[in-house]
């Protein structure tokens, strides 16, 4: 009975002493390390999406439709999603010549394509498409594909000063090679310059007036980044007409991205060089992401669907009056809910493709 007792006894002490506390720091560290797990493994899911899976993947390869030996062109490589799936259709008899401007990414998707052998890296402006490409030596190509704007490490990187979200010198610069950056726009462009480019490029209902409060701030001190362009921009809009839309500075720092980088300019001249450079039945895919894009790329088509609409040589190889294209998707494609969900940066996106004719 003594011994019974005795031994009960220890058990209990041990287990109050030692056993107790030591489960306790077991269960509060697994759920410390759970928690932490569960925190990095959302981000790096998050990272992955946004720096792996290209937007509208499927309906990339559904529309552009290569088959093996296509000689195709990403005319906008980033971090070469896309373009992996570009060189495993065409093969090893096809060929991938991929475009940036900004040698960063070019360098990342060259370590992420270097199990292709199939895939040419040309660092440079899509503008210069047709040049470079006879450079290689190719006359025509099967296919095309723009997916315009920005990349993930674009807005990721406050350097590139890109974001309004992290504060950043104000370049916006997509090839740091240029000389224009958004640091002489806002402080060097008149105040009808600025007018002009946030009306034109970011449909701003505010763009006089934010025109006008730029010059007046930057006659005592000059705008030198991105937050304190934000923040200036946001302080000018009461606070009471922010709610539930997006940031203040939203539309005037997309504007100035464009007139940065001569976005709308550049692309008539590639999507010219495009249709010259595709064979009959080639396909050009294009993905915007903002409405003044879109409305580029439709009515850039809508003139080779209505060709009487054209210049003079386009006519040349094409009876008066016939398309020159045809359109493949009769509607936009946009993403489905759960690519929305996996990477909301895809939540503007929209697809059109057409076939040379
Ligand atoms: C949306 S990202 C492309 C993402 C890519 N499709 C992928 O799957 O990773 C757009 C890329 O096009 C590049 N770009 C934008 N305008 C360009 C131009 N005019 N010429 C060449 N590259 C350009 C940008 O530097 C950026 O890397």
């Amino acid at each position: 009975m003594l011994y019974s007792l005795l031994v009960v006894g220890v058990f209990t002490f041990l287990t109050a002493v030692f056993i107790l506390p030591i489960l306790l720091i077991v269960f509060t560290l697994k759920k410390v390390i759970h928690g932490l797990c569960t925190t990095f493994a959302h981000q790096s899911k998050k990272g992955l999406v946004m720096n792996h899976i290209p937007v509208l993947r499927e309906a990339v390869q559904k529309y552009i439709s290569l088959g093996s030996g296509d000689v195709v062109v990403d005319a906008t490589l980033g971090l070469g999603g896309h373009a992996s799936d570009m060189a495993a259709a065409v093969g090893e008899k096809g060929r991938v010549i991929a475009f940036d401007q900004d040698e960063r990414n070019l360098v990342e998707a060259k370590k992420r394509l270097e199990s292709y052998g199939n895939v040419t890296f040309v660092h440079s402006n899509f503008r210069h498409l047709k040049n470079r490409i006879s450079e290689l030596g190719i006359d025509s190509i099967d296919a095309i594909l723009f997916d315009l704007g920005l990349s993930s490490p674009h807005v990721d990187d406050p350097e590139r000063g890109f974001s309004f979200m992290k504060d950043g010198p104000l370049d916006m610069r997509f090839d740091p090679r240029e000389d224009l950056t958004a640091h002489i726009v806002v402080n060097t462009y008149t105040e009808a310059e600025l007018t002009r480019v946030f009306r034109e490029y970011g449909e701003e209902p505010m763009a006089k007036k934010f025109a006008a409060m730029i010059c007046k701030r930057r006659a005592d001190r000059t705008f030198e980044s991105t937050a304190e362009l934000a923040n200036y921009l946001s302080f000018l809009i009461p606070k009471k007409y922010q709610k539930g839309k997006s940031h203040p500075a939203t539309r005037v720092f997309q504007a100035i991205r464009m007139e940065v980088n001569a976005e709308m300019e550049v692309l008539e001249e590639a999507l010219d060089q495009a249709f010259e450079l595709l064979k009959p039945d080639g396909k050009i895919v294009v993905i915007s992401y903002h409405s003044i894009e879109d409305r580029v790329v439709k009515r850039f088509f809508q003139k080779l669907e209505r060709p009487e609409l054209t210049d003079e040589a386009k006519l040349l190889y094409q009876a008066y009056g016939d398309p020159l294209v045809e359109k493949i998707t009769r509607k936009p494609v946009v993403p489905a809910a759960e690519e929305l969900e996996e990477n909301p940066r895809s939540r503007s996106a929209k697809l059109r493709a057409y076939k040379k004719i």
